[in-house]
């Protein structure tokens, strides 16, 4: 029996513009997780994905599942053959609410990637295992920037520029981070649809809106890198949030949750992800932490999970 794992993600700034070509920011967070397991069977290859219910094939798969892609493109990769895995039953887990914008798709895709190259005994080094998960995104999500699949296969803090290498970068401090969930699907294609829209309509303008996204993004990077105050990267969150608004993919009930958080004492709070539903972030510090966490489910918040990002080394990531 082989099993991988793979974690979810979130975006701390430039959602949107980095369809662009802006930098955006992006963390994992290792408390949500996809399982992905290769068990013998007794005869063919199976995919039993347990969260949507479903067991079935993989030569019965329609060319556009992901999961199937997934397996496909590992076995490829590793320079082997479907009939390499044996008679294997592939069984998929996961704590990620789907359509949240915690990368749902990305974490299962690239569970399922490290688990068929375990078992044929080929790990894969993350750029690659970030390039085979790219193309299951893309059939999930027409144009993804990338961001999503780079993040969690690397499993540590990015600095993201669609179609370059990423940057892995780490805070001088630890930065706590809630996470509340609207319970509102976030229909990512949708937003992004919009957006581009907005572009083609407009497209000087949308220009000088991402490029502000930017150099938020940059300054945002610099200050945690720097071990700057929190409160200067929360004053750029809420900024960042400004713009989103601005594009329209903001919502009442995010705004609702961005809203309870700052008042209730974090730092900076912003949608995170595609928008108009999924998952909100506030920045908050330890002492506020419980307060904020309150005034989030109040404020109607499904769930509210809270993520640390710390400096690199030893025991520094996690989340509480
Ligand atoms: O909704 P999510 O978490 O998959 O994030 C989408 C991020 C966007 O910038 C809106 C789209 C993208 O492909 O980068």
């Amino acid at each position: 029996m082989t099993t991988a794992t793979a974690p979810g993600k979130i975006i701390l700034l430039g959602e949107h513009a980095v369809v662009y070509g802006q930098p955006a920011l992006a963390v994992p967070v290792t408390r949500v997780q996809a399982t992905a397991t290769l068990s013998p069977a007794v005869e063919g290859i199976w995919i039993e994905a347990r969260d949507l219910g479903r067991r079935y094939r993989l030569e019965a798969a329609p060319a556009d599942d992901p999961l199937a892609l997934a397996v496909l493109l590992a076995v490829r990769a590793c320079g082997a053959q479907l009939a390499d895995l044996g008679p294997v039953t592939l069984t998929l887990t996961s704590t990620l609410p789907m359509a949240a914008g915690l990368g749902s798709g990305a974490a299962a895709c690239t569970a399922v990637v490290r688990a068929v190259a375990a078992h044929l005994g080929r790990p894969l080094a993350p750029a690659a295992t970030a390039a085979l998960v790219f193309e299951t995104e893309k059939v999930l999500h027409g144009t993804p920037s990338g961001i999503d699949n780079t993040v969690i296969a690397y499993g540590q803090p990015v600095f993201f520029i669609r179609g370059r290498p990423p940057e892995p970068f780490a805070p001088a401090r630890p930065l706590h981070f809630l996470i509340g969930d609207t319970g509102q699907p976030s229909p990512t294609r949708v937003t992004v649809g919009d957006v581009r829209a907005a572009w083609e309509a407009a497209p000087a303008q949308l220009e000088q809106v991402f490029a502000a996204i930017g150099g938020l993004v940059r300054e945002a990077r610099q200050a945690i890198e720097r071990g700057q105050a929190p409160g200067a990267l929360g004053a750029l969150m809420r900024a960042n949030q400004a713009q989103l608004e601005g594009l329209g993919v903001s919502s009442p009930e995010l705004g609702r949750l961005i809203a309870a958080a700052e008042a209730a004492g974090a730092l900076g709070a912003k949608l995170s992800g595609g928008g108009r539903g999924g998952n909100m972030i506030a920045l908050v510090t330890p002492p506020v932490a419980e307060a904020v966490r309150a005034a989030l489910l109040r404020a109607g918040a499904v769930r509210v999970l809270e993520t640390v990002v710390g400096p690199a080394g030893p025991g520094a990531e996690g989340d509480a």
